[in-house]
């Protein structure tokens, strides 16, 4: 099929035409390695389609030159703009025109996909009459909006319905999960899958034959019913609700009520869709999930290596199989490093392959997968991987003398390439490097437990610590898929110097009288994923007493009686079955409260303590500045991300209110309250 009539439309679209008066429109956004929807491409999109209606071809194909995938989303980074409402409201009704003209164009349109078509994008496929999607394990397709504290907003609401039966649509609206091409073949967001090479062959011959298209069956049409429609909704209300209170998180139930009320109406439901947009959209929920997504952003981008390091780490060897290092190895080969695992004793690796074993039936299903991670993990004993090793991760006991002689032994045997690692919680880099030749190669690589389900590693560095052995670390962090951040090498780093004084207030609460359950309420209602009572019988109450202990040598963080006295009795928390709570099948037996049980105070005497030892780690230079704070804090605790971290909430509560709180809970509850050196200066 030769192509013809080469057009183009500003700088991100172009269009040819084939001997079949096919018109083929490709996107290929300027500059950019992926492609998304920003305002100048919508509007270079608009004068293409009104080009092409002109025209009255055969048929028309959307496709992107891109090999990272068909369209992305919206660009996020407008998303900022969009906190006004008229601003909002006019960009997003310009939107819905466009996608409802190609919708109605009268001739057969088809969207090829390959990689990534998520939110706008996928939106905009579902404007075509058809979907093609490549089969590859690379192609993504979904609507992941509500990750963003938003729905879809460019008709996608309506349409996706039009073409999937309504549990399948509303699960991957109200989830975000993407599904790939097979999955979403089997539920009719895609009318055919074909491999790569075949995608423009079958793409033409849905033109030409002009199929009747996907649509959900008729039984499932029966959800559409009103009355249903209300049993359904108030079913999906309450599976959201377990996950994120409408309090914090307004966009599912938004999403639900829309179809609840509009569902059996689509031009009704469309026009509905843009107002409760532009209400999400402008929400400070949203505003703050758009922020995350730019502080994760950040985070990644501190795994860019300098173009003139060559570093291309292969080989991960880690010392210590046990809690830490084990899971730590179990990662690294899940993510195609050859990793070798040390421990002294063999039952240490046996474990660890048992874990690893595990964890890769769950992630990669495939038996084939399973194998090749497990072929990757290799138990070592003697070490005989070390030399090979181009990062090298001790995880064995927190001890200094004990990890001190490890470095002093290994130093001489590692290439000169690689990179020299402690997964230390607590001791200063200075301490453990006194015996090293070169102690500026050592650098911390701090996971946080479980190490699947953290997405923060802190890369601690001393002043000795060259800069290349570092930014080495972040690189090689990335590369597994977690989010680098820089901290100093200074009592607890970041995270657990925050977390800290927020565990053991709420232990010093416990010891006042007040209920676990009501303080662990206070923090969930506050937006925290889990309590803080619950948090530390999981973390382990030994290890919490460690760090408290070391913590309170140098800051602001006094040990409660009760947690030496409970890790005397070897009540540990959920590992023994015991510790704040009991457990019975590893879940926690809990007395019901109500909400307006729970003292109003309780959330702000937690929380504060946090912040105000973030705002002591921003003056000690723990962290570069508060944005990295605040992103290390939400991605390494799970703090509230709706509220946009913890320096962006004290200032959305204003410095000075909050200053007077402390210092009127320093008077009624003890000097642990006294404000930190350092809040006069946030407000600037
Ligand atoms: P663990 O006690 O579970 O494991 C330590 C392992 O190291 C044991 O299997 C032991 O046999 C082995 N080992 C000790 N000396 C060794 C040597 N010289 N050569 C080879 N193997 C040796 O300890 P865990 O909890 O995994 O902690 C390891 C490190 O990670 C510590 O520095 C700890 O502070 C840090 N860490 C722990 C976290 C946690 O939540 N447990 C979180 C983040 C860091």
């Amino acid at each position: 099929m030769t192509k013809t009539n080469k057009k183009k439309y500003g700088e991100n679209w172009y269009s040819e035409t084939d001997n079949d008066g096919i018109v083929w429109l490709h996107i290929d956004k300027k500059d950019a390695s992926t492609n998304v929807l920003a305002s100048a491409v919508f509007k270079e999109l608009d004068q293409a389609i009104s080009d092409i209606k002109k025209s009255s071809p055969t048929g028309m194909v959307i496709l992107s030159d891109k090999s990272s995938g068909f369209i992305a989303g919206a660009d996020i980074h407008e998303f900022t703009e969009l906190s006004n409402r008229d601003t909002a409201t006019e960009m997003i009704t310009f939107a819905h025109g466009l996608f409802s003209d190609i919708e109605a164009l009268p001739f057969p349109t088809v969207a090829m996909i390959h990689g990534f078509c998520l939110g706008g994008g996928m939106e905009l496929a579902l404007s075509c009459r058809y979907r093609i999607a490549d089969d590859d394990d690379k192609t993504r397709l979904g609507l992941p909006e509500v990750l963003l504290g938003i729905h879809p907003g460019i008709g996608g609401t309506v349409r996706l319905l039009k073409h999937v039966a309504v549990p399948q649509a509303m699960d991957m609206m109200l989830t975000g999960r993407s599904l790939r091409a097979r999955a979403a073949k089997k539920i009719g967001l895609v009318d055919a899958i074909t491999p790569g090479r075949h995608l423009k062959r079958a793409a033409r011959d849905f033109i030409l034959r002009k199929p009747a298209p996907e649509r959900p069956g008729r039984l499932m049409s029966l959800l559409g019913l009103p009355y249903v429609r209300t049993i359904l909704a108030n079913y999906l209300r309450r599976k959201v609700a377990l996950k994120a209170a409408p309090e914090h998180y307004p966009a599912p139930y938004a999403l639900i009520d829309l179809w609840e009320k509009y569902g059996n109406q689509p031009q009704r439901m469309l026009h509905e869709e843009i107002g409760s947009f532009v209400d999400l959209i402008t929400s400070e929920t949203a505003q703050n999930l758009v922020r995350v997504f730019f502080l994760r952003e950040q985070l990644k981008s501190f795994a860019k290596l300098p173009d003139d390091d060559e570093f291309n780490p292969t080989r991960v060897h880690v010392i210590g199989g046990g809690v830490m290092g084990g899971d730590i190895a179990i990662w690294c080969a899940l993510h195609g490093f050859r990793v070798t695992i040390q421990d002294r004793k063999p039952e240490s690796l046996a474990k660890v392959i048992k874990r690893a074993n595990s964890l890769y039936k769950k992630k990669l299903k495939k038996p084939r997968l399973i194998q090749a991670a497990m072929d990757r993990l290799m138990p070592d004993m003697k070490g005989n991987g070390l030399s090979r090793a181009d990062v090298i991760i001790e995880a064995i006991f927190e001890d200094v003398e004990v990890k001190r002689a490890l470095f002093k032994e290994i130093e001489p045997k590692i290439k000169e390439t690689a990179v020299m690692a402690t997964n230390t919680s607590s001791i200063p880099l200075e301490e453990i490097g006194t015996a090293l030749k070169q102690p500026e190669r050592l650098v911390g690589i701090h996971f946080f437990n479980p190490v699947s389900r953290m997405p923060l590693v802190e890369i601690v560095t001393a002043p000795s610590t060259s800069e290349v052995f570092a930014g080495r670390a972040s690189a090689f962090v990335g590369k597994i898929d977690r989010l680098p951040l820089p901290v100093k090498s200074a009592p607890g780093f970041l995270v657990n110097r925050v977390l800290m004084p927020y565990l053991m207030e709420a232990m010093i609460l416990v010891m006042d009288g007040i209920e676990p359950e009501k303080i662990d309420m206070a923090a969930v209602s506050f937006g925290m994923p889990m309590g803080p009572i619950e948090l530390a019988d999981t973390v382990g109450l030994d290890i919490c007493l460690h760090v408290a202990e070391n913590l309170s040598k140098g800051l602001n963080v006094e040990v409660p009686a009760k947690l030496k006295q409970m890790v005397e009795a070897g009540d540990l928390g959920r590992k023994t079955g015991k510790g704040f709570y009991t457990y019975t099948k590893d879940k926690p037996e809990k007395n019901k409260f109500d909400r307006a049980d729970v003292p109003s105070e309780l959330a702000d005497r937690l929380i504060f303590r946090l912040l105000n030892e973030s705002v002591a780690c921003l003056r000690d230079g723990v962290v570069a500045d508060a944005d990295q704070l605040d992103g290390g804090v939400i991605f390494g605790t799970g703090f509230a991300p709706f509220r946009g971290g913890p320096m962006h909430y004290a200032k959305a509560r204003g410095i000075d209110n909050i200053v007077a709180r402390l210092e009127e809970f320093k008077s009624r509850y003890g000097d642990r309250y006294t404000p930190e050196k350092g809040w006069e200066t946030l407000g600037e």
